[in-house]
Parts: C-alpha cells; structure tokens; sequence
C-alpha cells in the first residue's frame, strides 16, 4: 500500500496505475469492522482501492467533538494495507483546506432535518470534503455505511445533482454480536455506558418510533431523535446520547416487512 499525503502524489499514483475502475472509501479513520466491510466491498469490485484518512473538521460543530475524535493513524494504515487498499490518501487539514479556501457545497434536501437539525453545518461539511475527495480520485465507484444513513442521502443527492459521474455504492451496517451498530465513537464508552447503549438497537428491533422511544426511556436514554423517515426508503431513525457520547443507528424497515 502506497500512502500519499499530497493530492499531487495521490493523483500521481493513480496516474501511474491506470487501472480501469477505482474504488474510494472516504474515511476519518479510527477503522473497525464497518470500515473493513466497504474495504472488502471495494476491493471486490475496483481494480485499484483508495481510502482516505482525514479528519474533517469542517463537519464538526463542536471543537470538544474533534478534539475527542480518536486518532491512530500508524494503526488505520496497517488496517487498510492488511484489507487490500492500494493507496491510502492522508492529508493534513492545510492540503485540503488551504489559507483562502472559500468555497462549500451547501446540500439542502435531504440534508434537513435529523443530523441537519441537531448539527448545523455538519453536511456542508460532509457534501464539501466529500465533493473534494471526488474531485481529487475521480473514483468510479464510492462506498459508505448504511449507519450513516442520512448521510448516504446527502451523498448521493449531491452526486446527481452536481453530475459526478460515479456510483455511490452503500455497505450494509456492521453490528457487535450483541447488536450494537460499530462506529468509532464506541470507543468512547465506559463498560456500563455500552451496555446502556443496546437499548438503541433494541429499540430500532421495535420499528416503531412510538415503542422505541419507550425502550429507550426505560433504559434512561435521552434520545434527540426517534423518527421514520425517507432515507432511501423508510428508515427508523435514532440518535441520542450515552454518557457524553452521541450514537446515531437506524434501520430500514422496507427490508422487515419484506
Ligand atoms: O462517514 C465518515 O466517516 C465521514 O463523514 C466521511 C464520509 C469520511 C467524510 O468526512
């Protein structure tokens, strides 16, 4: 695996390989089984992986958030090598964001609403560094969780609306055997605060808002959020906080009543 730091040397290696289709998995690190999951998924279908590793502060609405963000860059790069990425694109926050850079992607849409309500900003963010990412790889095809649903929403309207010509492609979301969705946050809770968190998968095994609000309550969980809505189809959506952690899951409930 080659890392490159730059967009010139990204773009350069890329160059160098000319493989037919290249796969981009957009990533800030901290990398779990979830982040394998779009690896694998990547790397079956591209002939030439990369995954970036960065940070965004842009998408943070709070600087306790990203400084808590945890970081282990030596860790994630074996992670990745060991999954088969070819390149692993680490920029520092001046590369992608250099003195005088003004211009963001301001997704409306299915940005409202959810994590659009509760985290001003935090899809501008996403839409912008993401639209960056396109720009530089120019991928073929490009992979995130179904966890971050909304997300996937914003990331696939903003790929039509500005003509981006690659496919998003979305990986199922990647659960602990005790069900709770894995994301980077979780490290970030105590024994006692994980074993309060399962009341939010729980709760999603309900599929509905009204009994999944219960769950939660009994569990002493204060939710932000308990809502369906259209997330490439209807979605049981929850975010709330555990300890001073917050978690967002959701479930498709299409695929249930199948
Ligand atoms: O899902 C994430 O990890 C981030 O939002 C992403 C897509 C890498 C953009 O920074």
């Amino acid at each position: 695996m080659k890392t490159c730091t730059t967009i010139a040397a990204v773009r350069s290696e890329l160059a160098s390989r000319g493989g037919e289709t290249v796969g981009l998995v957009p990533t800030m690190g901290a990398l779990h089984a979830g982040h394998l999951a779009l690896f694998a998924a990547a790397r079956a279908e591209n002939a030439t992986v990369v995954a970036s590793l960065f940070v965004n502060p842009a998408q943070f609405n709070s600087a306790s958030d990203l400084a808590a963000y945890p970081r282990d860059t030596q860790a994630d790069a074996k992670l990745a090598a060991d999954a088969g990425v070819d390149i692993l694109f680490a920029p520092d926050a001046a590369e992608l964001y250099p003195d005088g850079f003004a211009t963001w992607i301001e997704p409306s849409g299915a940005a409202e609403g959810l994590e659009g309500a509760f985290r001003p900003g935090h899809f501008r963010g996403v839409a912008t560094v993401c639209v960056k990412l396109f720009s530089i790889v120019q991928p073929t095809n490009a992979y995130f969780g179904r966890k971050d649903a909304q997300q996937v929403a914003v990331i696939k309207q903003t790929v039509r609306d500005l003509n981006i010509p690659l496919t998003v492609r979305v990986v199922e979301t990647v659960r602990d055997s005790d069900g709770l969705a894995l994301s980077s946050r979780n490290a970030r809770l105590s024994p006692s605060e994980r074993t309060t968190a399962l009341a939010i998968p729980q709760a999603l095994a309900t599929h509905d808002p009204v009994q999944a609000q219960a769950v939660l309550a009994a569990a002493g969980i204060h939710a932000e959020y308990v809502t369906v809505a259209d997330l490439d189809g209807p979605t049981l959506a929850i975010a709330a906080t555990v300890g001073a952690t917050r978690l967002i899951d959701n479930v498709l409930l299409e695929e249930t009543s199948r």
